[in-house]
């Protein structure tokens, strides 16, 4: 741990100068956690709970009594984690959209509250920005194309100015629910994504010579945007009528992924950009980041995605945007300070290099 840092006052907003790491809360669904970067952005790993459901999937008032609930306990793991005090916060950052309103409320309560005791500025982020930052600050790209893959969202986007633009995305449900859905169908727990990745990683394996005839799923690429409702559908139909899990799994994998990297490599010839960074907690899967490699390396691009802890949701990346808005923005007023559940990612002025 770099311990105790030198802040120094940003432009905007900061009045005073403070020594001390910036702190990040995350509440937007199913995982609270608390991460930080140091004075100078650098990231470290974040502490975080994750909301299991025994059944059925994420209930909001379930999660945000969770997140309400593991508060305490974490945020002193965090601070032993990482050797400190309280008294080294310079700032608190959250997300404030979008999610799940009551999951916001609780990490929103707990920023209001640290910032008031501490005295230490708030700034309220857009979790799917975030999403970005640390991608781009953890494997160093510059002006990439995002893939961003997760339970809620999946979108393809590019900066245009200074906005994130959003060049396509999922017309239904995002490809994570999509596979969560189908893994809890199926009798896998959530998070579904990393069963049905090793499922369909060891039918492989078992099955080498694998072919996707008689596996066919519809492949819903609507110009820019993408479909997984029908898929999902098609899926069940397949295990339904007798198609090994594994199989379906695999078929499920192959159909959905090669969707989004059709639109994402689309962005890339239309934009003209030269480097692919992929985010979000489907981001961790393994074959997804195979055939980003292959199709940016046919193309003489570069794909770039963060270590898995930061693809997932994490305290950390909302630390990281957190300490760029400082940096750039200001803080967050109070009564500017309340959560946006429908907040976008083309709807925050992007006002940094
Ligand atoms: P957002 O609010 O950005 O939509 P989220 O609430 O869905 O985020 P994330 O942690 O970004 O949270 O993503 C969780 C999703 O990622 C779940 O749907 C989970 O199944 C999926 N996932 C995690 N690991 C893998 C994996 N190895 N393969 C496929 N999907 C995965
Ligand atoms: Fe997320």
């Amino acid at each position: 741990m770099r311990a105790r840092f030198k802040w120094t006052a940003p432009e905007h907003g900061m009045s005073r100068m403070s020594a001390g790491v910036i702190i990040g809360i995350e509440s937007t669904a199913h995982t609270f956690s608390f991460g930080l970067v140091d004075s100078e952005g650098h990231s470290m790993p974040s502490c975080s709970a994750l909301l299991r459901p025994k059944e059925g999937g994420i209930h909001p008032r379930e999660a945000a009594d969770h997140h309400a609930d593991n508060s305490q306990l974490l945020l002193a793991r965090w601070l032993e984690q990482n050797g400190l005090n309280l008294s080294d916060i310079a700032a608190v950052s959250y997300s404030q959209g979008p999610g799940l309103a009551p999951c916001l409320r609780v990490g929103a309560s707990i920023a209001r509250a640290l910032s008031q005791s501490l005295k230490v500025p708030l700034v309220g982020v857009n979790h799917c920005v975030a999403h970005i930052e640390i991608g781009r600050e953890r494997c160093g790209c510059v002006d990439p194309v995002l893939l961003y893959v997760s339970g809620g969202n999946t979108q393809v986007i590019a900066r245009l100015g200074d906005k994130y633009r959003v060049l396509g995305e999922t017309l239904d449900i995002g490809i994570g629910n999509m596979l969560d859905k189908f893994a809890r169908d199926n009798g896998m727990s959530f998070p579904g994504g990393p069963k049905v990745e090793a499922m369909a990683k060891q039918w492989l394996k078992d099955n080498p010579d694998a072919s996707l005839k008689g596996l066919e799923l519809p492949y819903a690429v609507h110009g820019m945007d993408l479909t997984f409702s029908g898929l999902l559908t098609a899926a069940k139909g397949l295990v339904d009528r007798g198609a090994p899990l594994g199989a379906v799994c695999w078929s499920l994998q192959e159909h959905s992924f090669a969707a989004c990297i059709e639109v994402a490599e689309r962005a890339l010839a239309h934009t003209g950009k030269s480097e692919i960074l992929l985010g979000g907690g489907v981001a961790c899967n393994e074959r997804l980041r195979e055939m980003s490699e292959i199709m940016a390396s046919e193309r003489g691009c570069l794909s770039s995605v963060p270590e898995k802890m930061y693809c997932v949701d994490n305290g950390t990346m909302i630390a990281r945007l957190g300490w760029m808005q400082l940096k750039h923005v200001g803080p967050t007023a109070l009564s500017e300070s309340g959560v946006e559940a429908q907040l976008r990612t083309d709807q925050t002025m992007i006002c940094w290099p």
